[in-house]
């Protein structure tokens, strides 16, 4: 055993397997596991799921968001998984969510923290904890994502740490644990800039609540980045000449202001324009630091970042992990209730730019749900920022399924974000700014910059004649969701047209 990693002395009895510290989960338990898409506990949470295979084990899992390692797989797999809050991106387990078998509550991933401790949830039975040491304390370091695992924590009656060896221990340092008060004494968040320090770098727990380590050498997963295409190329064009022209009107200075951008391809790809951009000592306080992130700092466009985890595609991990010691001065992992925390959003200003996956004319974003009813992977930290930020981007693709669903839709199918919390919408045909428009302005200005050419006519022939029968926001009601029965019925929205 290393002992660089368990510097507790009385700590080192406490190593058994995986197998061994399986034994703590029982049957109706809430385990609330360290990790947002990396940084998550491996391979305790996978021996459960090996256990529920001959036994009956059902529990609630908890964790920070998504885990690429396959244990939501496994445990969904093994039916093991009753309940899973509060966001998950995995195709097994969406799968059982969308038949009903899984109950998912798809939380602000804000809040969950918050309601722990505030008692309106089931509290945590038993966290497990990837970490890269434990220290004299018993404080656990975590890894490459803070996310949750505090709370869980400091709440389980007990702690589970899988101590991974693969994580290097230059890790060390980057973590910046702070916990909010109880409530109604509580004080300010006291972050005024991204880069300051507010907490301690491990998780301090009391050591006589470990009640195993489990020591692992496993990689975190990595996620699948699509290189940026002409589409996100001309997404991030049209955003760089919208902050060039903010900066020309003095309302930004050549920083802009921290930086939020949401998970998957496409807000990867839109940060990546920025290497590209005119503006200079960026910095970030975002959710997830994903590749695009060290690209900016590697060209040096970026001077500071502030998340809840790191999480890379495969490329990402191979070139930048290894040399994280690097960029430690200029980074900090946070808690996500600290990340994506409003206040300390609405004081620092934040651009937030994330990902929807339909819009509607007037600007309501749907993230979550495909055709109003199948979850694809929850609302994530989306809302925590667009509601809160100085500037909330939605960006999209106009077109999806090779030009058989159209992005932008009469109306969305389900509501993420509301039109209200909508400042500026992104397509690669354009960018609608919606600042201070009525809605049938932002529905003008939306369908003008953002459907794309083959879905326009239908878009104005729709407004057109929604607007005849008048209203503040004018829908036709009986045809608004024309286009989503169309491609249901046809397998094309194009098959939508209006029957007046
Ligand atoms: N209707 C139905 N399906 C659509 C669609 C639409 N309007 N638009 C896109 N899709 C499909 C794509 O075809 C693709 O399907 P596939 O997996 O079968 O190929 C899938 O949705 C993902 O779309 P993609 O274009 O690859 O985008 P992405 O990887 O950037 O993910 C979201 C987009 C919206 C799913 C993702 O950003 C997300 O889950 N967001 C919610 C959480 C969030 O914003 N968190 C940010 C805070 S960190």
């Amino acid at each position: 055993m290393d002992e660089d990693r368990i510097r507790r002395k009385s700590l080192l009895g406490k190593v058994v397997s995986s197998a061994e510290a399986a034994l703590h989960i029982e049957d109706g338990m809430v385990v609330g596991l360290s990790g947002l898409g990396s940084g998550d506990a491996k391979v305790v949470p996978v021996a459960v799921a090996d256990r529920a295979a001959n036994e009956r084990l059902r529990i609630t899992l908890m964790t920070g968001a998504s885990m690429n390692s396959d244990v939501d797989r496994r445990l969904t797999m093994a039916g093991a998984m009753a309940r899973r809050m509060p966001f998950q991106a995995d195709p097994v387990l969406r799968a059982a969510i969308n038949r009903g078998e899984v109950m998912y509550l798809d939380q602000h991933l804000s809040d969950t923290a918050e309601m722990l401790r505030s008692q309106q949830i089931p509290p945590v039975d038993v966290a497990i904890i990837e970490a890269v040491a434990i220290t004299e304390q018993g404080g656990i370091v975590p890894t490459t994502a803070v996310a949750n695992a505090p709370t869980y924590a400091l709440q389980a009656k007990k702690v589970i740490v899988e101590l991974n060896l693969h994580h290097s221990l230059e890790l060390e340092g980057l973590h910046d644990v702070y916990i909010p008060a109880a409530r109604p004494d509580r004080q300010a968040v006291p972050i005024f800039s991204p880069q300051d320090r507010i907490g301690l770098p491990y998780i301090p727990v009391d050591p006589a609540r470990i009640a195993a380590i489990v020591v692992t050498d496993q990689a975190d997963s990595t996620c699948v980045i699509q290189p940026p295409d002409q589409e996100t190329k001309d997404i991030a064009g049209h955003l760089v000449d919208f902050f060039a022209n903010e900066v020309k009107q003095g309302r930004l200075g050549p920083s802009l202001a921290p930086l939020q951008a949401g998970i998957g391809s496409i807000g990867n790809d839109v940060l990546h324009g920025f290497v590209d951009s005119p503006f200079h000592d960026l910095v970030m306080y975002s959710e997830v630091l994903q590749d695009s992130t060290f690209d900016l700092f590697d060209t040096g466009k970026l001077a500071f970042a502030s998340g809840a985890s790191i999480l890379l595609s495969n490329i990402g991990v191979a070139e930048f992990l290894p040399r994280i010691g690097r960029y430690r001065d200029r980074m900090i992992l946070r808690p996500q209730e600290i990340t994506n925390h409003p206040e300390v959003l609405r004081r620092l200003g934040v651009i937030a730019i994330n990902t929807a996956l339909e819009a509607d004319i007037y600007g309501n974003v749907n993230s979550t749900h495909v055709f109003g009813t199948g979850m694809m992977n929850g609302i994530g930290g989306s809302a925590d920022f667009s509601r809160n930020a100085r500037i909330a981007v939605f960006i999209t693709k106009s077109l999806a399924k090779d030009g058989r669903i159209s992005s932008i839709v009469p109306m969305v199918s389900h509501v993420d974000h509301i039109d209200h919390d909508v400042d500026v919408l992104v397509t690669e045909q354009g960018l609608a700014d919606l600042r201070g428009l009525a809605p049938r302005e932002r529905a003008r200005t939306v369908i003008d910059n953002c459907v794309h050419p083959s879905y326009r006519d239908m878009a104005n022939d729709y407004f057109r004649e929604a607007a005849k029968r008048g209203g503040h926001t004018p829908h036709l009601m009986e045809q608004a969701f024309g286009w989503h029965l169309a491609y249901q019925r046809e397998g094309t929205m194009q098959a939508g047209v209006m029957v007046c």
